[in-house]
């Protein structure tokens, strides 16, 4: 062999040793499957099951859904796939998409038991937070995930059912909404809650929501919490003292974000301390959305972005939902875009975010 021949062996050698444990890794996640998602919350995980209520917080129609291989709009908001359609796909559990629990073309059980999404669009946490958009609050996600598993019992006995549900991941991410639509929007809450106050009384209802999961058999159970909300072109425009040459984020809302998230953190480490010492088996995993939001915000041309404070469809600064419509104009490009519409992050953001998690699903999937 000539140097450059050895060169080359050593090379592909190399190159074998260090892609054969990716591999190793790959196969043993598949070996430890999860056997269902479960997914709640509001517009960033509602896969359309506001198709099926009456409400004005919709999207399933035109430009949404527009980069889809058939273009249909299917209650997504945004122009393709969400960040919990890439997990499902991811996990093996689903071949493209996580269907909406109200769509009624699910009634094979095996996309029951694979999984599905409860989330509403405009739904949150605090329980004035949906009924000022009419959508499914909270409350009502986890009836309909009750009603799924009795669903699920009739098809496979109680005992593969609970056995199922133990060996499942729950997912919920929302809280955006109790702040932009409610608390900020609203005199309601502001009058009888402070700032801290208020993210206070959010954090018991996540609490209390978890341990409503716990009761009804979940053990791995991830939560995401807040996106830089100074950063979403909607509170831009409505915040910013000349909205159409400052669209800098306004880290006021976004500090805001920080910390909850913070709040979040040290309520869920304490909850997981006292399901420990109760010798539960259950984990609670937290999923940081803030840090690859705002990585793409400020590195945009490490991901490709050019426009990062609009969105792509009609003027990108105050649309979304039914102002965001078949006639609106559309960017060409979605994909050179952080958000879609006014509030909501594009696919491209959407399988940035995924990929950002892939340590957290990852760990989640061989943490049993
Ligand atoms: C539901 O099923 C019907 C009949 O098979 C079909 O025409 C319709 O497009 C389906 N709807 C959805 C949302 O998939
Ligand atoms: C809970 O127990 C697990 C081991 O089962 C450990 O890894 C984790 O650090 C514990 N968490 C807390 C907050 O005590």
């Amino acid at each position: 062999m000539g140097t450059s021949d050895t060169h080359l062996f050593h090379s592909l050698m190399l190159i074998f040793i260090l892609f054969l444990p990716c591999f190793m890794v790959k196969v043993e996640a598949l070996n430890k499957r999860l056997s269902g998602f479960y997914v709640f919350g509001d517009s960033t995980v509602d896969p359309g099951n506001n198709n099926y209520i009456k409400t004005a917080f919709k999207s399933n129609f035109p430009p949404y859904g527009r980069d889809f291989s058939n273009q249909v709009p299917t209650g997504r908001f945004t122009n393709g796939k969400l960040a919990t359609d890439y997990i499902a796909s991811y996990v093996g559990l689903k071949k493209e998409l996580l269907p909406p629990y109200l769509d009624p073309n699910i009634s094979n059980i095996e996309e029951l038991m694979t999984g599905v999404s409860f989330a509403s669009a405009g739904s949150g946490f605090d329980p004035l937070t949906p009924t000022i958009t009419n959508v499914i609050t909270i409350e009502k996600q986890l009836e309909y995930f009750r009603e799924c598993k009795k669903r699920m019992e009739e098809a496979v006995g109680k005992e593969r059912m609970e056995n199922h549900v133990k060996e499942g991941a729950f997912f919920i991410s929302a809280g955006t909404n109790d702040f932009v639509l409610n608390y900020f929007a609203l005199p309601v809450r502001r009058k009888t809650y402070s700032l801290p106050a208020y993210q206070h009384y959010l954090i018991q209802h996540v609490k209390e929501f978890i341990q409503d999961l716990l009761a009804e058999g979940a053990r791995k159970i991830a939560i995401s919490g807040l996106p830089p909300m100074g950063c979403l072109p909607f509170m831009i425009t409505l915040n910013s003292p000349n909205s159409f040459f400052q669209r800098d984020c306004i880290d006021k809302y976004s500090s805001i974000s920080r910390d909850y998230n913070l709040l979040l953190q040290r309520e869920l480490h304490t909850m997981q301390m006292q399901l420990n010492m109760s010798s539960s088996d259950a984990k609670i995993y937290y999923i940081d959305i803030y840090g690859p939001i705002a990585d793409m915000i400020h590195a945009r041309k490490r991901f490709g972005f050019d426009e990062v404070d609009s969105g792509c469809c009609g003027s990108g600064y105050i649309e979304a939902s039914i102002l965001c419509n078949k006639i609106s104009n559309v960017c060409c490009d979605p994909s050179k875009y952080v958000f879609w519409d006014s509030i909501h992050p594009t696919e491209k953001a959407y399988h940035n975010i995924f990929l950002a998690s892939l340590p957290t699903i990852d760990f989640i999937i061989n943490n049993n």
